[in-house]
């Protein structure tokens, strides 16, 4: 098979001076997530500077998870769930785009740049449009350059793993589904 490698993750893989952003994505379990696997076990390249953290549903991504994103140090915070209609939990995406909606809004009052934060639905099947979009969202962030909100000692504790690559984590150790709120 054909490796596909985007310019811009070939122009970050060889340029060392480039700002390299670290990224938190909140992915679905059901599709977002999966989506992510498919881009893996497809061998599409992409970007590697994200951490991704599944929850049961995008309706669990409260306002909190952000905040807290950035707190910690993150530069940009990519929110994902399944498409419209395709939603395990039925309604689970449409309460994740008022969590986003009022998300931004807070985001924009404490003077985060709106390009640092994007909602995006990928389903299982879509690997290349999970790359995408990683590649994409990660070039929007390099633009805007570090967090103001990304303290070295927060920054370290998001680190990317050695050897590159994203890492993998639930956001909830209880894992329930859907957890709370739909
Ligand atoms: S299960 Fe994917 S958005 Fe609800």
């Amino acid at each position: 098979m054909t490796q596909q490698v985007s310019p811009s993750a070939k122009n970050a893989a060889t340029s060392p001076t480039v700002f390299d952003p670290r990224i938190v994505v909140f992915a679905c379990n059901w599709c977002s997530y999966a989506g992510a696997d498919t881009a893996g076990v497809s061998r599409i390249q992409h970007q590697p500077h994200f951490r991704m953290i599944r929850v049961m549903c995008s309706g669990r991504i409260q306002p909190a998870f952000v905040f807290r994103a950035f707190e910690k140090g993150a530069d940009g915070v990519l929110v994902s769930g399944c498409h419209f209609g395709d939603c395990h939990y039925i309604f689970g995406n449409e309460r994740a785009v008022e969590q986003f909606a009022k998300t931004m809004n807070v985001v924009k009052l404490l003077g985060i740049e709106e390009g640092r934060l994007r909602l995006e639905w990928i389903s299982a099947a879509e690997g290349g449009r999970f790359a995408e979009v990683i590649n994409e969202f990660t070039d929007q962030v390099r633009a805007l350059g570090p967090s103001p909100f990304a303290a070295e000692d927060a920054i370290a504790e998001i680190e990317a793993p050695e050897g590159g690559g994203c890492q993998h984590s639930d956001a909830d150790s209880d894992s329930d589904a859907g957890g709370g709120g739909h």
